[in-house]
């Protein structure tokens, strides 16, 4: 059975002690519940990394980093290496978010770079993806996501895949209000398994968890999360709100 997740992605929200009592917040709020039937994930900034590993021991809320370095250590002032983030406890990191490619220029190669090295030290990796809105309007959409996913992605070997969750963001709704209507995120979703399965194979294309991102909230995850190739969301606005983001992670 392929794994259920809703992430949220703090983006640079936060300062410290707003985090650690947020996280605090949150981690009790799924702590009293039921386990949801999604795994719920915040990824922080790298400050609030070891704090909120600390809160969430032994509950039932997952951590993730929001970036890595592309090189494992040394000399590269002002980065955050994957092994670092591994050290405080986080389990996953996000790669290739469309703020990265597009604000600080990380194209494929260098996404894939970081993808590797994160896999190679222990991290599961969140991989995005996603087109613009031109590009869209171009009906180029698909050729776009291959060619991310072909780059950054299908390089690695086939027993790394079980660490990648792929996202499926298109950046024309990332923040804005917009969000894909369930069926364009089902077609897409349902084209990024059909190309995972052609790369390597059903099995790892059934198993593969492919998560939606781009003005996911209560009132629409449900739909989205009810197409038959829609795993689950990467969640921004809306994870800075508890009430949102636990209405999100029980939305299945
Ligand atoms: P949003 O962001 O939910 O605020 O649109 C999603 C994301 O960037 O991961």
């Amino acid at each position: 059975m392929r794994k259920k997740i809703v992430a949220g992605n703090w983006k640079m929200n936060m300062n410290l002690q707003e985090g650690l009592n947020f996280a605090r917040s949150v981690d009790q709020y799924f702590r009293e519940k039921p386990a949801p039937k999604a795994e719920v994930i915040l990824c922080t900034p790298f400050i609030h990394l070891q704090g909120v590993s600390e809160i969430i021991k032994n509950g039932k809320v997952e951590l993730g980093a929001q970036n890595c370095a592309a090189e494992p250590s040394g000399a590269f002032t002002g980065e955050v290496s994957a092994t670092m983030i591994k050290s405080t406890g986080a389990q996953y990191v996000i790669i290739g978010h469309s703020e990265r490619r597009s604000y600080y220029h990380e194209d494929d190669r260098l996404l894939n770079k970081k993808t590797l090295l994160a896999i190679n030290t222990g991290l599961k990796v969140i991989f995005c993806c996603g087109e613009v809105k031109e590009e869209r309007e171009q009906g180029r959409h698909l050729i776009i996501i291959k060619r991310q996913l072909e780059e950054g992605l299908f390089t690695l070997p086939a027993e790394s895949m079980k660490m990648i969750v792929i996202a499926y963001e298109p950046v024309w709704a990332i923040g804005t209000g917009l969000t894909a209507t369930p069926e364009q995120a089902q077609e897409m979703h349902h084209y990024i398994r059909g190309l995972v399965k052609e790369k390597y194979g059903r099995e790892c294309a059934e198993e593969m968890t492919i998560l939606y991102g781009g003005s996911c909230k209560p009132s629409n995850a449900a739909e989205l999360f009810s197409k038959p190739d829609v795993d689950g969301g990467l969640i921004g606005g809306a994870s800075l709100k508890k009430e949102d983001f636990a209405a999100i992670a029980e939305a299945f």
